[in-house]
């Protein structure tokens, strides 16, 4: 989501005549985007705003903007110990950014926090609707859905980005198509909770006397709509929330041939009484029940997920139950983190703060775990052929290709097919963390 805003920001400010340059010297206006989802980026922004105060000096006119989620959490402390920003913008105000730098040009420095989205008749507020400076021609993230209703007491997201939205249908659609015909070819569709697009869009039909405003799986709708985008031919989403998991999804996604076989599928935790603590909403059995019903619907499923270790109260039996889960799932890959504790949430008021050598020791543990069950997946690939989707040549080497397959394993393989296009490539060799191979027969069209 924030790597999305930061396309939106840069978007905005090239629409407005800036453009971007190579090297941070030679810039006018350097724009931090911030997240407080851990601490770890908090302690990273204030040693970046200290050599970002030498790099203002060194030019008249030069502007620093900090935007994001820890300024909208944060935004007096950033003004208290950086008072040479510019600007210091919240969530709700990523259209703003131009106007904002305007302003502290003729004014001095400026704090916009709004603290809920507004509304308006252009929906402004979902991220897509405004310019964009995408990364790459060929994929492109699309929200559908702002904020989060629900309570995870780790969790800084709902207070950080306001209740949840969800962005009209039609709108949806209607940004899917244009993309398609700008060359587009892969969407990821964005939300906090996925599963639960579309809930307040029926409340508020019904609010309104609209009596036909039927209960329906609004997102496996969607997921149907935008896979069926003459061009599209890749549909990823991220993060469906396991406890409204619905089977109309997983229909959905069975029936639409651009959904690709991959379900982000966030455990946090394999302890019932962890997950009751966390107020996930499922517990463990439950979590697995559903994941069964996925693979069951879509063969060939890769399957990744998100953890947390040390979550307050988190014993070695609990965290044990969670290494359990992670090998009977067999992840192709897991984000896993120590869990961090964010002022303001229910966590980080809780008694039994887990000692960090022992959250430590168990992600390291964890790590392990996980590592050895996407080895054995990706050695499973081998022989086999897939359709991977160029990104480019490799970070590393030039003369390779890079790019991903459906189930979002990163690719390498020696060919000479552009960027954005479908290969078809022969799996040969695999470690944990990628495949490689060669091109297979002929490309696909
Ligand atoms: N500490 C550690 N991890 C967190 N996440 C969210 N909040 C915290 C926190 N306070 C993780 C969750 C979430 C992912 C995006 O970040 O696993 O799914
Ligand atoms: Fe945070 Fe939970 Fe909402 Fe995800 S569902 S954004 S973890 S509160």
């Amino acid at each position: 989501m924030n790597e999305h805003d930061s396309e939106r920001i840069a978007g905005l400010l090239a629409a407005d005549g800036l453009t971007p340059v190579g090297e941070q010297g030679d810039a006018d206006v350097v724009v931090v985007n911030t997240c407080c989802i851990r601490e770890h980026a908090d302690n990273r922004l204030y040693g970046n705003l200290g050599w970002l105060k030498s790099w203002k000096a060194g030019r008249d006119g030069r502007q620093i903007v900090v935007a994001g989620c820890l300024a909208q959490k944060d935004r007096d402390e950033v003004r208290a110990r950086a008072p040479w920003v510019d600007v210091v913008m919240g969530t709700h105000n990523v259209h703003r950014a131009a106007t904002l730098l305007e302003q502290a040009r003729r004014l001095g420095p400026v704090t916009e926090i709004l603290e809920e989205a507004v509304v308006d008749e252009d929906h402004a507020m979902f991220p897509s609707a405004l310019p964009v400076r995408r990364e790459t021609s060929y994929n492109a993230w699309v929200t559908i859905q702002i904020g989060c209703d629900n309570s995870c007491a780790f969790c800084i997201v709902p207070a950080v980005r306001g209740k949840e939205i969800s962005r009209p249908f039609g709108d949806i659609v209607d940004e899917v198509t244009r993309l398609a015909g700008e060359g587009v070819t892969e969407v990821t569709l964005l939300g906090q909770n996925v599963n639960s697009y579309g809930r307040d869009l029926q409340l508020e039909a019904r609010r309104a006397g609209d009596a036909a405003a039927r209960v329906r799986p609004m997102f496996a709708d969607l997921l149907g709509a935008v896979g069926a985008v003459p061009g599209i031919r890749r549909v990823r989403f991220t993060s469906p929330h396991p406890k409204d998991m619905r089977p109309e999804t997983l229909a959905a996604m069975a029936d639409t041939n651009a959904v690709c076989e991959h379900l982000h599928y966030p455990l946090q935790s394999g302890s019932d009484r962890v997950l009751a603590a966390m107020h996930r909403g499922y517990t463990a059995q439950r979590y697995l029940d559903r994941l069964k019903q996925a693979r069951a619907a879509v063969d060939d499923l890769a399957v990744t997920t998100d953890i947390i270790v040390g979550f307050p109260g988190e014993t070695e039996a609990d965290f044990q139950q969670t290494m359990e889960v992670v090998d009977a799932v067999g992840y192709d890959h897991a984000f896993t983190f120590v869990y961090s504790p964010r002022r303001g949430t229910e966590a980080a008021a809780m008694a039994e703060q887990v000692p960090e050598d022992v959250k430590r020791d168990r992600i390291t543990r964890l790590v392990d775990l996980v590592q050895r069950h996407a080895a054995a997946h990706n050695a499973a690939l081998v022989g086999t052929v897939q359709e991977v989707l160029v990104e480019g040549p490799s970070r590393t080497d030039p003369s390779t290709l890079r790019g991903r397959t459906r189930g979002n394993k990163t690719t390498l393989f020696r060919g000479d097919a552009a960027e954005g296009e479908l290969a078809l490539v022969e799996i040969l060799r695999s470690t944990s963390q990628t495949l490689g191979g060669r091109p297979a027969v002929t490309a696909a069209a």
